[in-house]
């Protein structure tokens, strides 16, 4: 089945109002062509409803965490209510950089997948390797031991992105060859057919990031099994537009 390209731009900790303003003035003065593949920017918290309030209407907002639980005496974060009350779809959860420096486990990634998920937030999950796992030929079972507390969570896939990210190429400038990232993404719809469903494994969509750029992203976008991509350091820039334009 046809799945529609899924282009995230995640700010990550970066942006002063002024750049921001920039940004919001590029993408939203950039002329696209339609169909549009989906768009969405993942601003930090706390330029999140502003950025919302500013964006084009043809693009959306993300969170770049939630908190895995409800509303409450928990300082310092943001639970999916208090998102979904602010109007904001979708939150990237599981990326390597919180896995790695805020500890957070595959269990608690899927918990707070299950749970933001309940509460109507659409979630851009990432997986991903170490160069360590990739060299001792662990990718793949790095990526199913990420996946497989998720997979027993959930009841529904159906406003889940699974973004593939080796942790390598993430801001170092070496990017996964098209190949790599295909052989990832088919072990991955693969381990969905086997560990979940082949609807699941057919509709959800599977997205590459790690130094994509406006130079890569027409070759990395024709894989097969590559359905978008999930943006860092080159979604602060005008080149952010140029990948988006260069979507098969
Ligand atoms: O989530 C996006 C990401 O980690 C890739 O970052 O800067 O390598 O495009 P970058």
């Amino acid at each position: 089945m046809a799945r529609r390209f899924f282009i995230g731009g995640n700010w990550k900790c970066n942006g002063t109002l002024k750049s921001i303003e920039d940004l919001l003035s590029t993408l939203n003065g950039a002329d696209l062509a339609k169909p549009l593949p989906e768009v969405v920017v993942a601003p930090t918290y706390v330029h999140l409803a502003w950025v919302k309030s500013k964006l084009r209407e043809d693009f959306a907002v993300a969170a770049q965490n939630s908190w895995i639980k409800g509303s409450g005496a928990y300082t310092g974060e943001i639970s999916p209510e208090i998102l979904k009350d602010l109007g904001i779809p979708w939150v990237i959860l599981g990326h390597s950089e919180r896995r790695t420096l805020c500890s957070e486990s595959s269990q608690v990634v899927a918990d707070k997948t299950k749970y933001a998920l309940d509460k109507g937030l659409a979630v851009i999950l990432c997986v991903g390797e170490t160069l360590e796992q990739r060299e001792a030929g662990k990718t793949f079972d790095t990526v199913a031991e990420q996946l497989k507390p998720v997979a027993g969570a959930l009841s529904s896939w159906t406003a889940v992105v699974v973004a593939y990210e080796p942790v390598w190429a993430i801001g170092t400038g070496k990017v996964a060859t098209p190949e790599q990232a295909q052989e990832v993404h088919a072990y991955i719809r693969s381990w969905l057919t086997d560990n979940v469903s082949p609807e699941v494994s057919d509709t959800t969509r599977l997205i590459y990031g790690g130094s994509v750029t406006a130079k890569n992203s027409a070759e990395l976008g024709s894989a097969k099994d590559i359905d978008g991509f999930l943006v860092g350091g080159a979604s602060l820039k005008p080149d952010f537009v140029e990948i988006i334009k260069s979507a098969p």
